[in-house]
């Protein structure tokens, strides 16, 4: 659905995107991840349509968006990072105003309207003047107005960082609706934890370039190679420290406060050895878990946590 070839953005001298291709599918959410600086913005406004690329091309349903850019723009919602809101408007009013510089279509305004306030629990907040709504009442407002044209690709920058915990699982809830309804999602975040709950790809971006793409399992795997074991068990602490250090696989042992945890290399089958062999030494094991890794590891492991959110 959209397709980007070799896409390179210069500021000046300063190359902040770097021949990202990259093709993204109808009723997937993708996760852009990256420390600040790596590019996150200036490729959503590149698919915007709101900066050029210095090279390159972006395909949306075949069609190169540069050339066509008032179709890309009927298909695209885009919400930035920051963004202002008109003093003298009522949050009504600013979305009938977008309603009407965007020539969509009049009839149902009102109903329009009235559903996607609604939608962000808004709806209270009809007769309130923009600029006195909070931060994170904004975002909620600049969410709804980039849905106001049933847009087929959803661009949003860093949409939470200003929303209440009870507003940011609304807003998952309103994205995984709309990935049903086929629609395209590209959203970025420092948050690393709210992207693997929500996304079906990430992409981990670092210098403009793509570090990694695919599935958080995936990346999960490929990135973090081994497997951290958490290990309880009645007695014996000692002994098993000592079992495990000359177990082959075994990188490193560390006695925690009521466990033991392994960095172990071995895959599935090597893990269920492992406890084989601790059972058949008859230690009193009470639980024997892997620990997730997730994409904070990851990205730790990547950029080594320079996250400056
Ligand atoms: N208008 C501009 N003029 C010059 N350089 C710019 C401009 N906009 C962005 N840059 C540079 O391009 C690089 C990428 O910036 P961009 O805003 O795309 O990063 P980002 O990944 O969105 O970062 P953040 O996580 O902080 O939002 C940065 O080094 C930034 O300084
Ligand atoms: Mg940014």
């Amino acid at each position: 659905m959209l397709r980007l070839e070799n896409v390179t953005k210069f500021y000046g001298d300063f190359k902040a995107v770097d021949g990202l291709s990259i093709e993204l599918k109808k009723g997937n959410i993708y996760g852009f991840v990256g420390p600040n600086g790596a590019g996150k913005t200036t490729i959503f406004k590149m698919i915007a349509t709101l900066l050029k690329p210095s090279g390159g091309k972006i395909f949306l349903n075949n069609q190169n968006i540069i050339k066509k850019y008032k179709y890309a723009r009927g298909q695209i919602g885009y919400m930035p990072d920051f963004f202002g809101v008109y003093n003298d408007m009522k949050t009504y009013e600013y979305m009938e105003f977008y309603l009407d510089i965007n020539y969509i279509s009049q009839k149902d305004k009102k109903k329009k309207i009235d559903e996607l306030l609604e939608l962000v629990n808004m709806k209270d907040k009809k007769n309130k003047y923009v600029d006195s709504l909070s931060r994170g009442m904004k975002q909620k407002l600049c969410l709804a107005r980039c849905l106001l044209k049933d847009p087929s690709v959803i661009i949003l920058d860093e949409p939470a960082s200003g929303m209440d915990p009870k507003s940011r699982i609304e807003m998952k809830k309103i994205l995984k609706n709309l990935k049903h309804k086929d629609k395209v999602i590209l959203i970025s975040s420092h948050i690393l934890h709210e992207l693997s709950e929500l996304c079906d790809e990430i992409i981990i971006l670092d210098s403009g370039k793509v570090d990694y793409k695919g599935s958080l399992d995936d990346i999960v795997n490929e990135v973090c190679q081994t497997n951290i074991l958490e290990i309880k068990l009645l007695d014996k602490t000692q002994e098993m420290i000592k079992v495990l250090k000359n177990y082959n696989g075994v990188v490193d042992v560390v006695n925690d406060i009521d466990s033991i945890k392994v960095n172990f290399t071995g895959d599935q089958l090597q893990i269920s050895n492992l406890l084989r062999h601790l059972i058949s030494s008859d230690f009193k094991i009470v639980s024997f878990s892997k620990m997730k890794n997730d994409l904070e590891d990851v990205f730790i492991k990547l950029t080594g946590g320079d996250n400056n959110d």
